[in-house]
């Protein structure tokens, strides 16, 4: 079932027309990769969804609601967490303080609270030992791997990456990966699995995982990662398909400088 529906979106900046009729849909549970050349209006389609950008034309439904006429923070209540590119935590303030921002979106009592910092820290446990730290002295993958730990604790039923990748050194990426794999499959309530177990885990695959949007032009990380991809060029989404069909070819013709 379609979570995200986005119907010819259309936005402009400074009175020119960057998106020219973005269509794309994300289902429940699935992840789903915008790809894309530099300045092609990856980053612009997730402001467009977020409503920091206001649309001019066209329309957007997320979990059977209209939203495109919804301010931002109705937008972020109704289950949409933007992660932005290159970060965007706090630099003053401890990595604790970074991720109780996160709690104060959803306000549902202590116990879920605590359970939501338990599961940030099984996903991430370079979190926890540094929850002391300023946020702004951590590397650069620790930083985005802080920031998608807060957005997780908005309780989102749509996650949204702006090139999580850039900038981060390979085994982190890594991570990054399997734990956005295991988001899928578990969703933000699954218990603590060991590597061994994940494979059971998949086969046993509960409904209710979490969606995610991912801008990203690593292709292999998407590849590990997506279920489907969307790519685009000047505009508008000029190919699409499970992932599977994302081949050296289209990689070429859409998506190599
Ligand atoms: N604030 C702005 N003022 C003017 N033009 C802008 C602004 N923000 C973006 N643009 C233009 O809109 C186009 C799309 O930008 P956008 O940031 O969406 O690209 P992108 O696909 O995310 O690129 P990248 O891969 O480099 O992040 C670009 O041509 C960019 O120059
Ligand atoms: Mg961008």
């Amino acid at each position: 079932m379609a979570l995200l529906t986005l119907s010819s979106i259309e936005t402009d900046i400074g009175g020119s027309r960057i998106l020219r009729g973005v269509t794309l849909e994300v289902n429940e549970g699935e992840v789903v990769a915008l790809m894309g050349r530099n300045g092609v209006g990856k980053t612009t389609t997730l402001k467009s969804i977020t409503g920091m950008l206001p649309i001019r034309a066209g329309r957007m439904d997320f979990a059977g609601r209209r939203i495109d006429r919804l301010a931002p923070d109705l937008r972020a209540r109704s289950g949409i967490a933007y992660v932005p590119q290159g970060r965007d935590i706090f630099p003053h303030l401890t990595v604790e303080e970074n991720l109780r921002v996160g709690l104060v979106v959803h306000g549902r009592g202590r116990a879920s609270d605590n359970a939501g910092l338990e599961r940030v820290y099984t996903l991430f446990p370079v979190l926890k030992e540094m929850l002391a730290r300023k946020g702004g002295v951590l590397s650069g993958g620790q930083q985005q791997q802080l920031a998608i730990g807060r957005a997780l604790l908005t309780r989102p039923k749509l996650l949204i990456l702006d090139e999580p990748t850039e900038g981060i050194q390979p085994n982190i990426i890594e991570h990054i990966g399997d734990t956005l794999k295991k988001l899928k499959d578990e969703g933000l309530d699954g218990r603590p699995v060991d590597l061994e177990v994940q494979n059971a885990i998949k086969v046993l695959k509960q409904e209710g995982g979490l969606a995610i949007l991912l801008v990203e032009q690593y292709v292999d990380f998407c590849r590990e990662v997506a279920d489907r991809f969307y790519a685009m060029d000047r505009g508008a989404v000029v190919i699409s398909g499970p992932i599977a069909t994302l081949t050296d070819d289209v990689v070429k013709k859409h998506l190599q400088v």
